[in-house]
């Protein structure tokens, strides 16, 4: 199966975006909830001067899944995406890709579903206010699955460039949110109950400094996931509970990275699994270190799966050979007098001959042509 940008746009719209982020946030949680059935690592990271391109790989007894995804903060001076992605689903019992898709569109569904449930359990519950800091591909995203999911319904933003904030009150109007632009990060975070900074530049910026704080706030910092790229000053992770989602990963990428060693995190499939509490009190600071883990894109990943075969007619790609002979793979440089009686033998079959039959005779009959 392959889907693309516009297919899985396609897919968002006649759903709506608020029950794919609802329905995402719930596939999420319970493939955290069985983290040990999981075969895990840290993603692999190449770094340039500019950006990273990273593989992130997981697997459980019966689906594998990769993403390839980049961070380049400067893209959108060429107007490339700062992040873009695309993954596959696999099966695991004969290594046969089941999906190839995009996951730009995705990953920024994935990510705000994984803010929203780290938030759902970890920020107070009469949370209202949020402040978005970074205004760009992310953001509308975050809000509405916040939105959503916690029942925040008073947005105040703030960007360097006060164009994608004019964007994201438009696009957020649009959806029925009303949101606020404010002249500073200190202005917008004022009284918020939740922060989410969601900013892209490769260095380590102190965009939240421990005088904003506020008894009780949650913050949840989706922009410092890379070596070399933070956004919170190192003394509000020293104020706050810290949870996490893959501990040996974010060591390296988080805004963690900034702590020694011994500093102590949560990982957050055990508050999720009530191993581990996550807020005790009205007044905590909890910080949520989102870096992005690849059990998310996991989940992302068989949701669509599952949900575009549902809907049936879906675009496929014939990205492996299939052939009449699995020890013949030379036929296919060299096609074979057999091959042409497969055609024909496919071609008369009454009844028709089985899908995958079929595949193999239009590979055969564009390798004879
Ligand atoms: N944790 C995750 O799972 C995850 C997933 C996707 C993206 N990300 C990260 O989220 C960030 C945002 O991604 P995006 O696709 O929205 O990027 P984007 O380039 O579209 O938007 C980033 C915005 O941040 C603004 N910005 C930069 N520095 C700022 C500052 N100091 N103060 C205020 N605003 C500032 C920019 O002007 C821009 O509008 C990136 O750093 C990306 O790597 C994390």
């Amino acid at each position: 199966m392959f889907l693309s940008p516009v297919d899985v746009a396609m897919l968002v719209r006649q759903r709506g975006i608020r029950r794919v982020l609802r329905e995402m946030t719930e596939a999420i949680e319970e493939d955290f909830r069985r983290w040990s059935e999981f075969d895990k690592s840290p993603r692999v990271a190449n770094h340039s001067p500019d950006g990273v391109i990273e593989l992130m790989p997981v697997s459980d007894a019966k689906r594998y899944a990769f993403k390839y995804v980049n961070g380049h903060p400067k893209n959108g001076l060429r107007n490339l995406p700062t992040v873009m992605a695309f993954g596959v689903l696999a099966d695991v019992d004969t290594g046969m890709p089941l999906l190839l898709s995009e996951m730009t569109l995705t990953t920024a569904l994935r990510t705000a579903a994984t803010s929203a449930m780290a938030a759902r359990a970890l920020a107070r519950k009469n949370s209202k206010t949020m402040a978005i800091i970074g205004n760009g591909a992310q953001s509308e995203f975050q809000a509405l699955a916040f939105a959503e999911i916690m029942g925040i319904d008073t947005f105040r933003l703030f960007d360097t460039d006060v164009a994608a904030t004019h964007k994201l009150i438009a696009n957020l109007r649009a959806m029925g949110l009303t949101a606020v632009a404010c002249e500073s990060v200190r202005e917008a975070v004022r009284g918020a109950d939740i922060i989410t900074t969601v900013t892209a530049d490769k260095t380590n910026a102190t965009i939240i400094t421990p005088d904003m704080l506020e008894p009780g706030m949650h913050i949840n910092g989706v922009g410092g996931d890379c070596p070399g790229k933070t956004e919170i000053h190192s003394e509000v992770l020293r104020a706050a509970k810290v949870f996490v989602e893959y501990e040996p990963q974010t060591r390296i990428e988080g805004d963690l990275q900034q702590m020694p060693t011994e500093f102590a995190v949560t990982e957050l499939w055990n508050v999720l699994n009530g191993n581990a509490t996550g807020r005790a009190s009205n007044e905590d600071i909890t910080f949520f270190d989102s870096v992005g883990f690849a059990i998310e894109d996991y989940s992302a990943l068989r949701y669509l799966y599952e949900e575009a075969t549902c809907d049936g007619n879906v675009g496929e790609l014939p990205l492996m050979p299939l052939l009449a002979d699995s020890k013949n793979l030379f036929g296919l440089l060299r096609p074979a007098n057999a091959d042409r009686e497969l055609i024909r033998a496919c071609d008369s079959a009454n009844p028709p001959a089985e899908r995958a039959t079929q595949v193999v005779r239009n590979q055969l009959v564009a390798l004879h042509a």
